[in-house]
């Protein structure tokens, strides 16, 4: 049996040969690691050996949508592949081989998260709970608003760019729900929140304080759909590079702090 995989692995990985950029390594002898040997057998052709990516696949390793599915999920790919694309189905290895190749991908991307960044999180922590306001909208380790994720463990698996992107270009990376929506009350207020339903009769927006609102939209002056995140667009300028590098310290530090990668959620 284990003969039989073994030899269907290196059939499959000779047949990607010519078509892969980079040899799937023919050596990955080093290791006794069976999921170390089947990912350099089977993925690193295509995804790279640290699954980065290469030229014929994306980034497996730190991709943010990637890290955080879950174990079940990244089992499902492996052995059903995703039709359609050229990410082939890996059910030949067994249940055992697609777990072990699983685990392997896991201890890659828990490898990107012990990056080292050069600022002082010390500063970053008191830049967040202060004037950067960051704790208005965002909460590390039960502190701080509801309105934007919880950062506790936000940085694990990311590159210290893709931190400062997210820091300085807010709406790259929005959902089509969490864009802000302004209204505006016949008494002349204006409100803004992130509209959490809406309907043909009714507006629910939730607030920079987290509380939600319902708003009988036929009584509404204006409804604009502005189309960005709450998260302020201006930090690229406002904030000094010594600032961001001191405020993507604080969220690294933090959580290499919290284990539990899998566990980070979502603030919507
Ligand atoms: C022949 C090239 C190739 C090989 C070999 C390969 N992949 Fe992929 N893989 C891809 C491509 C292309 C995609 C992007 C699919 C898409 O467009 O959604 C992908 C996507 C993925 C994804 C993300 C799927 C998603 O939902 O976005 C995972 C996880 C993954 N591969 C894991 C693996 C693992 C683990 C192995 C080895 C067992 C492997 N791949 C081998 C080409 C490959
Ligand atoms: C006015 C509220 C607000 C403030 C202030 C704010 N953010 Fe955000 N931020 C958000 C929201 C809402 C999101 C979620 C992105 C979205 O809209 O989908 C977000 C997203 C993020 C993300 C990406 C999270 C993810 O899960 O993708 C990071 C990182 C982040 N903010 C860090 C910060 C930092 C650091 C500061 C302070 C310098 C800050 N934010 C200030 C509201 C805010």
């Amino acid at each position: 049996m284990t003969r039989s995989i073994l030899s269907t692995g290196l059939l499959l990985a000779t047949a990607f040969l010519p078509m892969c950029a980079q040899s799937p390594s023919a050596t990955p002898a080093q290791t006794n690691d069976p999921g170390a040997i089947n990912f350099s057998t089977n993925c690193s052709g295509c995804h790279g050996s640290d699954g980065r990516g290469g030229e014929r696949a994306p980034n497996i390793a730190t991709a943010r949508n990637i890290v955080s599915l879950s174990d079940v999920d990244l089992v499902s790919i492996v052995n059903k592949g995703v039709p359609g694309t050229g990410m082939p189905s890996f059910g030949f290895l067994g249940e055992q081989g697609v777990k072990d190749v699983v685990a392997h991908l896991r201890s890659l991307q828990g490898k990107t998260s012990t990056m080292k960044a050069s600022g002082d999180a010390a500063e970053g922590r008191t830049l967040f709970f202060g004037w950067a306001e960051c704790s208005q909208c965002h909460m590390v380790k039960g502190e701080g608003g509801y309105i934007g994720a919880d950062l506790s463990d936000y940085a694990s698996g990311l590159s210290l760019e893709e931190i400062l992107r997210a820091i300085t270009d807010p709406d790259a990376s929005l959902s089509s729900n969490s864009t802000v929506v302004e209204l505006r009350l016949p008494d002349g207020r204006h409100i803004d929140g992130i509209a959490r339903a809406e309907d043909n009769f009714d507006i629910t927006l939730q607030m920079k304080d987290g509380r939600w609102l319902t708003f009988n939209k036929a009584k509404l002056v204006d409804i604009t759909h502005t189309g960005h995140s709450f998260h302020p667009r201006d930090y690229g300028t406002r904030l000094s590079a010594k600032e961001l590098d001191d405020l993507i310290s604080y969220l690294v530090v933090s959580a290499a702090n919290v284990p539990a990668r899998h566990q980070r959620r979502r603030g919507h």
